[in-house]
Protein backbone atom coordinates (compact mmCIF):
# COMPACT_ATOMS: atom_id res chain seq x y z
CA UNK A 1 0.00 0.00 0.00
CA UNK A 2 1.48 3.10 -1.15
CA UNK A 3 0.41 6.79 0.62
CA UNK A 4 0.15 10.28 -1.04
CA UNK A 5 0.46 13.35 0.43
CA UNK A 6 -0.62 16.58 -1.45
CA UNK A 7 0.10 19.58 0.56
CA UNK A 8 -2.06 22.17 -1.14
CA UNK A 9 -3.00 25.77 -0.51
CA UNK A 10 -6.61 25.22 0.24
CA UNK A 11 -6.30 21.94 1.92
CA UNK A 12 -3.96 18.47 2.43
CA UNK A 13 -5.12 15.61 0.92
CA UNK A 14 -4.00 12.00 1.76
CA UNK A 15 -4.86 9.13 -0.70
CA UNK A 16 -3.82 5.38 -0.29
CA UNK A 17 -3.11 3.54 -3.80
CA UNK A 18 -3.26 -0.20 -3.08
CA UNK A 19 -0.26 -2.31 -4.91
CA UNK A 20 -2.33 -2.62 -8.14
CA UNK A 21 -2.65 1.24 -8.31
CA UNK A 22 -6.70 1.08 -7.39
CA UNK A 23 -6.94 4.29 -5.05
CA UNK A 24 -8.72 2.50 -1.66
CA UNK A 25 -9.63 5.81 0.14
CA UNK A 26 -8.77 9.41 0.90
CA UNK A 27 -8.95 12.23 3.36
CA UNK A 28 -8.30 15.89 3.25
CA UNK A 29 -8.06 18.56 5.62
CA UNK A 30 -8.78 22.06 5.05
CA UNK A 31 -5.89 25.10 5.10
CA UNK A 32 -6.82 28.70 5.42
CA UNK A 33 -4.96 31.59 3.58
CA UNK A 34 -3.72 35.16 5.52
CA UNK A 35 -3.40 38.23 3.61
CA UNK A 36 -2.23 40.76 6.40
CA UNK A 37 -1.35 43.45 3.63
CA UNK A 38 -2.17 43.94 0.17
CA UNK A 39 -0.33 41.61 -2.19
CA UNK A 40 0.98 39.32 0.37
CA UNK A 41 -0.16 35.66 0.69
CA UNK A 42 0.73 33.92 3.82
CA UNK A 43 0.31 30.06 6.09
CA UNK A 44 1.70 29.22 9.25
CA UNK A 45 3.95 25.94 8.28
CA UNK A 46 2.57 24.08 11.14
CA UNK A 47 -1.00 24.56 10.17
CA UNK A 48 0.63 22.14 6.79
CA UNK A 49 1.97 20.03 9.23
CA UNK A 50 -1.38 19.21 11.52
CA UNK A 51 -3.65 19.05 8.70
CA UNK A 52 -1.32 15.92 7.24
CA UNK A 53 -0.95 14.20 10.26
CA UNK A 54 -5.06 14.99 10.87
CA UNK A 55 -5.37 13.72 7.13
CA UNK A 56 -3.37 10.36 7.76
CA UNK A 57 -5.16 9.90 11.43
CA UNK A 58 -8.77 10.04 9.50
CA UNK A 59 -7.37 7.28 6.99
CA UNK A 60 -5.78 5.64 9.92
CA UNK A 61 -9.17 5.32 11.52
CA UNK A 62 -11.38 4.74 8.34
CA UNK A 63 -9.31 1.94 6.88
CA UNK A 64 -6.84 1.07 9.47
CA UNK A 65 -5.39 -2.03 8.07
CA UNK A 66 -5.09 -0.37 4.81
CA UNK A 67 -3.12 2.14 6.40
CA UNK A 68 -0.67 -0.17 8.34
CA UNK A 69 0.11 -2.07 4.79
CA UNK A 70 1.79 1.28 3.78
CA UNK A 71 5.48 0.83 2.63
CA UNK A 72 6.25 3.84 0.99
CA UNK A 73 5.23 7.64 0.80
CA UNK A 74 5.04 10.37 -1.84
CA UNK A 75 4.54 13.98 -0.97
CA UNK A 76 3.36 17.01 -3.49
CA UNK A 77 3.25 20.29 -2.46
CA UNK A 78 2.08 24.00 -3.48
CA UNK A 79 5.58 25.52 -4.96
CA UNK A 80 7.80 28.44 -4.21
CA UNK A 81 6.52 29.13 -0.66
CA UNK A 82 9.69 29.96 1.24
CA UNK A 83 9.52 28.59 4.87
CA UNK A 84 12.49 30.07 6.08
CA UNK A 85 13.83 27.94 9.30
CA UNK A 86 15.95 29.10 12.24
CA UNK A 87 19.29 26.97 13.19
CA UNK A 88 16.66 24.96 15.58
CA UNK A 89 14.54 24.15 12.73
CA UNK A 90 11.32 25.90 13.88
CA UNK A 91 9.92 28.78 11.29
CA UNK A 92 11.45 31.74 11.73
CA UNK A 93 7.85 33.67 10.11
CA UNK A 94 4.75 32.64 8.26
CA UNK A 95 5.90 31.11 4.92
CA UNK A 96 5.34 33.70 2.04
CA UNK A 97 3.83 31.31 -0.42
CA UNK A 98 3.61 31.31 -4.18
CA UNK A 99 0.70 33.36 -4.91
CA UNK A 100 2.25 36.42 -2.98
CA UNK A 101 2.85 39.17 -4.94
CA UNK A 102 5.31 41.88 -2.89
CA UNK A 103 8.73 41.17 -4.26
CA UNK A 104 8.02 42.65 -7.66
CA UNK A 105 10.74 45.15 -7.15
CA UNK A 106 13.48 42.46 -5.79
CA UNK A 107 12.80 41.21 -8.66
CA UNK A 108 14.51 43.63 -11.30
CA UNK A 109 17.06 43.88 -8.48
CA UNK A 110 17.40 40.31 -8.47
CA UNK A 111 18.15 40.63 -12.15
CA UNK A 112 20.59 43.28 -12.06
CA UNK A 113 22.32 41.59 -9.63
CA UNK A 114 22.41 38.30 -11.49
CA UNK A 115 22.45 38.62 -15.55
CA UNK A 116 22.84 34.83 -15.85
CA UNK A 117 20.06 34.24 -13.82
CA UNK A 118 17.19 33.65 -17.27
CA UNK A 119 20.36 31.68 -18.78
CA UNK A 120 20.93 29.08 -15.15
CA UNK A 121 17.61 29.53 -13.63
CA UNK A 122 15.63 28.83 -17.06
CA UNK A 123 12.87 31.62 -15.85
CA UNK A 124 11.74 35.05 -15.47
CA UNK A 125 12.39 36.69 -11.75
CA UNK A 126 8.73 36.73 -10.57
CA UNK A 127 7.47 36.97 -7.32
CA UNK A 128 5.72 33.63 -6.91
CA UNK A 129 9.16 32.07 -6.86
CA UNK A 130 11.18 31.65 -3.92
CA UNK A 131 14.83 33.95 -4.25
CA UNK A 132 12.90 37.29 -4.67
CA UNK A 133 10.60 36.60 -1.41
CA UNK A 134 13.94 36.28 0.50
CA UNK A 135 15.78 39.48 -1.19
CA UNK A 136 12.52 41.06 0.80
CA UNK A 137 13.10 39.79 3.72
CA UNK A 138 16.34 40.41 3.82
CA UNK A 139 15.61 44.06 2.99
CA UNK A 140 12.55 44.42 5.25
CA UNK A 141 13.29 42.32 8.45
CA UNK A 142 16.89 41.76 8.17
CA UNK A 143 16.76 40.33 11.96
CA UNK A 144 15.20 37.74 10.89
CA UNK A 145 17.19 36.97 7.60
CA UNK A 146 20.18 36.92 9.51
CA UNK A 147 18.73 34.11 11.10
CA UNK A 148 17.90 31.72 8.16
CA UNK A 149 19.73 28.79 8.94
CA UNK A 150 17.62 26.57 6.09
CA UNK A 151 14.87 27.61 3.44
CA UNK A 152 12.80 24.74 2.47
CA UNK A 153 9.31 24.64 0.72
CA UNK A 154 6.35 23.57 1.98
CA UNK A 155 6.41 19.49 0.87
CA UNK A 156 10.02 19.59 2.26
CA UNK A 157 8.96 21.08 5.44
CA UNK A 158 6.58 18.57 6.11
CA UNK A 159 8.85 16.17 4.98
CA UNK A 160 10.92 17.13 7.78
CA UNK A 161 8.49 16.80 10.43
CA UNK A 162 7.40 13.09 9.16
CA UNK A 163 11.16 12.22 9.06
CA UNK A 164 13.92 14.36 10.81
CA UNK A 165 15.20 15.08 7.29
CA UNK A 166 15.89 17.96 5.07
CA UNK A 167 15.73 17.25 1.16
CA UNK A 168 13.77 18.57 -1.84
CA UNK A 169 13.24 16.92 -5.30
CA UNK A 170 14.57 18.78 -8.67
CA UNK A 171 10.74 19.54 -9.59
CA UNK A 172 9.90 21.81 -6.91
CA UNK A 173 13.95 22.45 -6.37
CA UNK A 174 13.41 24.44 -9.92
CA UNK A 175 10.97 27.09 -8.82
CA UNK A 176 13.34 28.52 -6.36
CA UNK A 177 15.57 30.47 -9.13
CA UNK A 178 18.66 28.55 -6.92
CA UNK A 179 18.69 25.41 -9.25
CA UNK A 180 20.84 25.30 -12.00
CA UNK A 181 17.67 23.71 -14.17
CA UNK A 182 19.79 22.17 -16.83
CA UNK A 183 22.41 20.88 -14.41
CA UNK A 184 19.88 19.83 -11.88
CA UNK A 185 21.71 21.10 -9.08
CA UNK A 186 22.04 24.31 -7.14
CA UNK A 187 23.80 27.10 -8.10
CA UNK A 188 26.27 28.93 -6.24
CA UNK A 189 25.86 31.89 -8.37
CA UNK A 190 22.55 31.90 -7.81
CA UNK A 191 22.35 31.60 -4.02
CA UNK A 192 24.74 34.35 -3.65
CA UNK A 193 23.00 36.96 -5.57
CA UNK A 194 20.09 36.32 -2.87
CA UNK A 195 23.09 36.34 0.08
CA UNK A 196 22.75 33.02 0.54
CA UNK A 197 24.69 29.49 -0.10
CA UNK A 198 24.40 25.99 -0.61
CA UNK A 199 24.36 25.30 3.15
CA UNK A 200 21.20 27.10 3.13
CA UNK A 201 19.48 24.45 1.15
CA UNK A 202 18.47 20.68 1.99
CA UNK A 203 19.79 17.65 0.12
CA UNK A 204 18.61 16.96 -3.98
CA UNK A 205 16.73 14.14 -5.51
CA UNK A 206 15.00 13.25 -7.81
CA UNK A 207 11.50 12.73 -7.44
CA UNK A 208 11.37 8.59 -7.80
CA UNK A 209 14.31 8.42 -5.36
CA UNK A 210 14.29 7.64 -1.60
CA UNK A 211 14.55 10.80 0.69
CA UNK A 212 13.73 9.70 4.07
CA UNK A 213 12.52 7.18 6.36
CA UNK A 214 9.08 7.75 8.04
CA UNK A 215 9.68 8.32 11.98
CA UNK A 216 9.45 5.87 14.46
CA UNK A 217 7.00 7.38 16.72
CA UNK A 218 4.68 8.39 13.40
CA UNK A 219 4.95 4.77 12.01
CA UNK A 220 3.68 3.67 15.88
CA UNK A 221 1.04 6.35 15.22
CA UNK A 222 -0.41 5.05 12.24
CA UNK A 223 0.31 1.26 12.78
CA UNK A 224 2.64 1.07 10.41
CA UNK A 225 6.24 -0.97 10.10
CA UNK A 226 9.41 0.61 10.32
CA UNK A 227 11.95 1.46 7.20
CA UNK A 228 8.83 3.64 5.20
CA UNK A 229 10.23 4.86 2.78
CA UNK A 230 9.54 8.77 1.83
CA UNK A 231 10.35 9.66 -1.86
CA UNK A 232 11.41 12.91 -3.07
CA UNK A 233 7.79 13.64 -4.33
CA UNK A 234 7.21 17.03 -6.62
CA UNK A 235 5.77 20.28 -6.71
CA UNK A 236 2.05 19.65 -7.57
CA UNK A 237 2.18 20.75 -11.29
CA UNK A 238 4.80 17.85 -11.61
CA UNK A 239 2.54 15.31 -9.80
CA UNK A 240 -0.41 15.62 -10.98
CA UNK A 241 1.83 15.05 -14.51
CA UNK A 242 2.79 12.00 -12.81
CA UNK A 243 -0.55 10.74 -11.60
CA UNK A 244 -1.44 11.33 -15.31
CA UNK A 245 1.11 9.36 -16.92
CA UNK A 246 2.33 12.43 -18.59
CA UNK A 247 6.29 11.13 -18.68
CA UNK A 248 6.22 11.50 -22.57
CA UNK A 249 7.83 14.48 -24.38
CA UNK A 250 4.66 16.33 -25.32
CA UNK A 251 2.23 15.36 -23.26
CA UNK A 252 0.24 18.23 -22.20
CA UNK A 253 -2.33 19.27 -19.51
CA UNK A 254 -4.95 21.46 -17.73
CA UNK A 255 -4.94 21.93 -14.00
CA UNK A 256 -7.81 24.37 -12.67
CA UNK A 257 -6.84 24.41 -9.33
CA UNK A 258 -6.24 27.25 -6.89
CA UNK A 259 -4.20 28.23 -9.64
CA UNK A 260 -4.42 27.81 -13.40
CA UNK A 261 -1.68 25.77 -14.69
CA UNK A 262 -0.98 24.53 -18.64
CA UNK A 263 2.30 21.73 -18.91
CA UNK A 264 4.16 20.31 -21.35
CA UNK A 265 6.74 17.53 -20.37
CA UNK A 266 10.00 18.23 -22.70
CA UNK A 267 12.92 15.91 -23.33
CA UNK A 268 15.65 18.79 -22.55
CA UNK A 269 15.66 21.78 -20.50
CA UNK A 270 13.71 24.30 -22.47
CA UNK A 271 13.58 28.14 -21.48
CA UNK A 272 11.19 30.63 -23.21
CA UNK A 273 11.37 33.33 -20.00
CA UNK A 274 10.50 36.34 -22.82
CA UNK A 275 6.49 35.24 -22.68
CA UNK A 276 7.03 34.19 -18.33
CA UNK A 277 6.73 30.46 -19.56
CA UNK A 278 8.65 28.35 -16.77
CA UNK A 279 11.13 25.97 -17.52
CA UNK A 280 11.33 23.30 -14.73
CA UNK A 281 12.54 19.65 -14.22
CA UNK A 282 10.07 17.06 -13.90
CA UNK A 283 9.68 14.61 -11.42
CA UNK A 284 11.83 12.09 -13.00
CA UNK A 285 15.58 12.07 -13.74
CA UNK A 286 16.49 13.51 -17.39
CA UNK A 287 12.57 14.84 -17.49
CA UNK A 288 12.09 18.62 -17.79
CA UNK A 289 8.92 20.50 -18.23
CA UNK A 290 7.43 23.96 -19.59
CA UNK A 291 4.10 25.44 -17.89
CA UNK A 292 2.30 28.53 -18.16
CA UNK A 293 0.76 29.51 -14.54
CA UNK A 294 -2.11 31.68 -13.60
CA UNK A 295 -2.55 32.69 -10.04
CA UNK A 296 -6.71 32.58 -9.74
CA UNK A 297 -8.31 29.96 -11.54
CA UNK A 298 -10.67 27.81 -9.51
CA UNK A 299 -9.97 30.61 -6.66
CA UNK A 300 -11.53 32.77 -8.76
CA UNK A 301 -15.11 30.58 -8.70
CA UNK A 302 -14.17 30.35 -5.10
CA UNK A 303 -13.88 33.96 -4.63
CA UNK A 304 -17.13 34.97 -6.44
CA UNK A 305 -19.12 32.23 -4.29
CA UNK A 306 -18.06 33.50 -1.42
CA UNK A 307 -18.87 36.65 -1.88
CA UNK A 308 -22.22 36.15 -3.19
CA UNK A 309 -22.36 33.59 0.14
CA UNK A 310 -23.97 31.00 -2.31
CA UNK A 311 -21.98 27.48 -2.89
CA UNK A 312 -20.24 27.04 -6.42
CA UNK A 313 -22.51 23.88 -7.22
CA UNK A 314 -25.27 26.06 -6.89
CA UNK A 315 -24.09 28.95 -9.11
CA UNK A 316 -23.13 26.49 -11.93
CA UNK A 317 -26.26 24.37 -11.83
CA UNK A 318 -28.65 27.12 -13.98
CA UNK A 319 -26.28 27.28 -16.79
CA UNK A 320 -26.43 23.40 -17.43
CA UNK A 321 -24.40 21.76 -19.39
CA UNK A 322 -23.04 24.18 -22.17
CA UNK A 323 -23.59 27.19 -23.50
CA UNK A 324 -24.67 28.55 -26.37
CA UNK A 325 -22.60 32.17 -26.92
CA UNK A 326 -20.41 33.89 -24.30
CA UNK A 327 -21.27 35.82 -21.98
CA UNK A 328 -21.91 39.32 -22.13
CA UNK A 329 -19.43 40.00 -19.63
CA UNK A 330 -16.17 39.88 -19.25
CA UNK A 331 -14.09 39.00 -16.53
CA UNK A 332 -10.33 39.68 -15.93
CA UNK A 333 -9.15 36.74 -13.56
CA UNK A 334 -5.93 38.62 -12.04
CA UNK A 335 -7.75 38.57 -8.36
CA UNK A 336 -3.69 38.02 -7.36
CA UNK A 337 -1.81 39.32 -10.12
CA UNK A 338 -0.68 37.58 -12.78
CA UNK A 339 2.53 35.51 -14.10
CA UNK A 340 1.81 34.31 -17.57
CA UNK A 341 2.11 36.12 -19.48
CA UNK A 342 2.27 39.39 -18.47
CA UNK A 343 4.32 38.51 -15.22
CA UNK A 344 2.62 41.56 -13.02
CA UNK A 345 1.93 41.17 -9.47
CA UNK A 346 -0.39 44.52 -9.67
CA UNK A 347 -2.82 43.38 -12.36
CA UNK A 348 -6.15 43.37 -10.98
CA UNK A 349 -9.66 41.51 -11.59
CA UNK A 350 -12.27 43.03 -13.05
CA UNK A 351 -15.82 42.84 -14.39
CA UNK A 352 -16.39 44.52 -17.50
CA UNK A 353 -19.48 44.99 -19.83
CA UNK A 354 -22.45 45.07 -17.12
CA UNK A 355 -25.78 46.70 -17.69
CA UNK A 356 -28.64 46.33 -15.76
CA UNK A 357 -29.96 43.48 -17.70
CA UNK A 358 -26.99 41.50 -16.40
CA UNK A 359 -27.79 38.42 -14.35
CA UNK A 360 -25.90 36.52 -11.58
CA UNK A 361 -25.30 33.92 -14.60
CA UNK A 362 -23.69 36.10 -16.85
CA UNK A 363 -21.50 36.86 -14.15
CA UNK A 364 -20.45 32.92 -13.41
CA UNK A 365 -20.01 32.50 -16.97
CA UNK A 366 -18.19 35.26 -17.30
CA UNK A 367 -15.87 34.24 -14.42
CA UNK A 368 -15.72 30.86 -16.05
CA UNK A 369 -15.11 32.37 -19.88
CA UNK A 370 -12.11 34.48 -18.23
CA UNK A 371 -10.34 31.94 -16.90
CA UNK A 372 -10.25 30.17 -20.04
CA UNK A 373 -9.11 33.66 -21.85
CA UNK A 374 -5.99 33.28 -19.59
CA UNK A 375 -6.14 29.91 -20.51
CA UNK A 376 -5.64 30.58 -24.12
CA UNK A 377 -3.16 33.34 -23.53
CA UNK A 378 -1.20 30.74 -21.83
CA UNK A 379 -1.73 28.36 -24.78
CA UNK A 380 -0.57 31.07 -26.95
CA UNK A 381 2.97 31.42 -24.87
CA UNK A 382 3.50 27.65 -25.07
CA UNK A 383 2.91 27.50 -28.32
CA UNK A 384 6.04 29.64 -29.72
CA UNK A 385 8.38 27.80 -27.85
CA UNK A 386 7.62 23.73 -28.90
CA UNK A 387 5.61 21.56 -30.48
CA UNK A 388 1.89 22.42 -30.86
CA UNK A 389 -0.78 21.42 -28.27
CA UNK A 390 -3.83 19.35 -29.85
CA UNK A 391 -5.59 17.82 -26.58
CA UNK A 392 -5.21 18.34 -23.16
CA UNK A 393 -6.49 16.47 -20.03
CA UNK A 394 -8.48 18.22 -17.32
CA UNK A 395 -7.43 18.05 -13.40
CA UNK A 396 -8.13 20.13 -9.72
CA UNK A 397 -11.19 20.76 -8.87
CA UNK A 398 -12.46 22.68 -11.56
CA UNK A 399 -12.27 19.67 -13.58
CA UNK A 400 -15.56 18.25 -11.72
CA UNK A 401 -17.52 20.96 -14.04
CA UNK A 402 -18.66 19.51 -17.20
CA UNK A 403 -19.69 23.27 -18.35
CA UNK A 404 -16.10 24.66 -17.97
CA UNK A 405 -14.53 21.62 -19.65
CA UNK A 406 -17.20 22.08 -22.60
CA UNK A 407 -15.82 25.90 -22.83
CA UNK A 408 -12.67 25.24 -22.51
CA UNK A 409 -12.60 23.55 -25.46
CA UNK A 410 -14.77 25.79 -27.58
CA UNK A 411 -12.65 28.84 -26.08
CA UNK A 412 -8.92 26.77 -26.67
CA UNK A 413 -9.88 25.43 -29.79
CA UNK A 414 -8.50 21.71 -28.85
CA UNK A 415 -10.21 18.94 -27.35
CA UNK A 416 -10.13 18.79 -23.83
CA UNK A 417 -10.90 15.20 -21.54
CA UNK A 418 -11.98 14.56 -18.11
CA UNK A 419 -10.26 12.12 -16.43
CA UNK A 420 -10.77 9.65 -13.92
CA UNK A 421 -9.75 10.94 -10.10
CA UNK A 422 -8.84 14.02 -11.46
CA UNK A 423 -9.30 15.89 -8.34
CA UNK A 424 -6.46 14.31 -6.87
CA UNK A 425 -4.13 13.95 -9.56
CA UNK A 426 -1.18 15.30 -7.58
CA UNK A 427 -2.03 12.81 -4.55
CA UNK A 428 -1.98 9.93 -7.09
CA UNK A 429 1.03 11.15 -8.33
CA UNK A 430 2.57 11.80 -4.91
CA UNK A 431 1.41 8.08 -3.89
CA UNK A 432 3.24 6.29 -6.95
CA UNK A 433 6.46 7.99 -6.82
CA UNK A 434 6.46 6.48 -3.17
CA UNK A 435 6.04 3.60 -4.42
CA UNK A 436 8.61 4.32 -7.01
CA UNK A 437 10.95 4.93 -4.43
CA UNK A 438 9.90 2.01 -2.35
CA UNK A 439 10.47 -0.71 -4.47
CA UNK A 440 12.84 0.42 -7.53
CA UNK A 441 9.85 -0.09 -10.26
CA UNK A 442 10.21 1.27 -13.72
CA UNK A 443 8.38 4.60 -14.08
CA UNK A 444 6.44 3.54 -17.35
CA UNK A 445 5.20 0.27 -15.18
CA UNK A 446 3.45 2.76 -12.49
CA UNK A 447 2.39 5.85 -14.34
CA UNK A 448 -0.25 4.57 -16.53
CA UNK A 449 -2.41 7.61 -17.72
CA UNK A 450 -6.06 7.30 -16.26
CA UNK A 451 -9.41 6.56 -17.78
CA UNK A 452 -11.11 9.55 -19.60
CA UNK A 453 -14.51 10.05 -18.60
CA UNK A 454 -15.62 12.29 -20.70
CA UNK A 455 -14.14 14.18 -24.22
CA UNK A 456 -15.26 17.67 -25.48
CA UNK A 457 -13.92 18.65 -28.64
CA UNK A 458 -14.62 22.16 -30.23
CA UNK A 459 -18.20 23.17 -31.17
CA UNK A 460 -17.73 25.34 -34.62
CA UNK A 461 -20.18 28.10 -34.19
CA UNK A 462 -18.92 28.93 -30.58
CA UNK A 463 -15.32 28.66 -31.33
CA UNK A 464 -15.91 31.72 -33.55
CA UNK A 465 -17.70 33.70 -31.48
CA UNK A 466 -15.28 32.80 -28.56
CA UNK A 467 -12.57 34.27 -30.90
CA UNK A 468 -14.14 37.56 -31.33
CA UNK A 469 -15.16 37.54 -27.78
CA UNK A 470 -11.71 36.66 -26.42
CA UNK A 471 -9.86 39.45 -29.32
CA UNK A 472 -12.21 41.84 -27.21
CA UNK A 473 -10.94 40.41 -23.43
CA UNK A 474 -7.39 40.38 -24.81
CA UNK A 475 -7.82 44.28 -25.27
CA UNK A 476 -8.94 44.70 -21.83
CA UNK A 477 -5.92 44.40 -19.53
CA UNK A 478 -3.81 46.93 -21.42
CA UNK A 479 -6.38 49.50 -21.13
CA UNK A 480 -7.15 48.89 -17.48
CA UNK A 481 -3.36 48.53 -16.48
CA UNK A 482 -2.94 51.84 -16.25
C1 LIG B 1 3.32 26.94 -10.01
C2 LIG B 1 2.54 27.59 -8.94
C3 LIG B 1 1.26 27.02 -8.51
C4 LIG B 1 1.41 26.33 -7.19
C5 LIG B 1 0.02 25.96 -6.67
O1 LIG B 1 4.42 27.68 -10.44
O2 LIG B 1 2.94 28.58 -8.37
O3 LIG B 1 0.73 26.15 -9.47
O4 LIG B 1 2.25 25.24 -7.31
O5 LIG B 1 0.05 25.06 -5.70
Amino acid sequence: MYLGLDVGTSGVKAVLEDEAGALVASASRPLSLSHPQPLWSEQNPDHWVEATLGAVDDLAVSHPRETAAVRGIGLSGQMHGATLLGRDGRPLRPAILWNDGRSQEECAELERRCPELHAIAGNLAMPGFTAPKLVWVAKHEPKIFAEVAKVLLPKAYVRYRLSGEMVEDMSDAAGTLWLDVGARRWSETLLAATGLAISHMPRLVEGNQPAALLSAELAQRWGMGANVVIAGGAGDNAASAIGLGAINPGDAFLSLGTSGVLFRVTDRFAPAPESAVHAFCHALGGLWHQMGVMLSAAASLSWLARILETPEAVLLAPLGASVERPSTVQFLPYLDGERTPHNDAHAAGAFVGLRSAASRGDLVQAVLEGVAFAARDMLAALGRSAQPITELDLVGGGSRSVLWAQIMADVLGVAVHRVEEGEVGAAIGASRLGRLAATGAAPTDVCRKPQRLQSFAPRVAQRAAYDDAYAHWRKLYPALKE
